[in-house]
């Protein structure tokens, strides 16, 4: 699993949702109140980008039919309307590493 720099810690202050690509796989990297995790950065309804969805504490919330995810464990906290099952986020090791945040994708 290749770790990947994604940058400065202070570049991505409480609150960011950000969409990054690390090495072949794009993530979206959240803070929250100084924690950072890393999911995959599309919906796993219909592939809506999640960055531009509402973080609220660990939930994002897709913009497009209103799916939330846990960003800790990608779990699936609310469905779209009518679906009664949907796939969780991926969601790859975050670290901090002399004030660098790197994540480990698969390649
Ligand atoms: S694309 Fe995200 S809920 Fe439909």
């Amino acid at each position: 699993m290749p770790s990947v720099i994604l940058g400065r810690v202070d570049e991505f202050p409480p609150g960011t949702k950000k969409s990054i690509r690390a090495s072949k796989t794009r993530v979206l990297l959240v803070n929250v109140n100084g924690t950072f995790y890393a999911t995959q950065s599309l919906c796993t309804h219909l592939s809506n980008p999640l960055f531009t969805g509402k973080l609220q504490g660990y939930h994002i919330w897709c913009d497009k039919h209103w799916a939330a995810f846990d960003v800790r464990d990608g779990k699936v906290i609310e469905l779209p309307e009518g679906m009664e099952k949907l796939e969780p986020l991926k969601t790859y090791p975050v670290k901090v590493e002399d004030s660098k945040v790197i994540v480990e994708v698969p390649e």
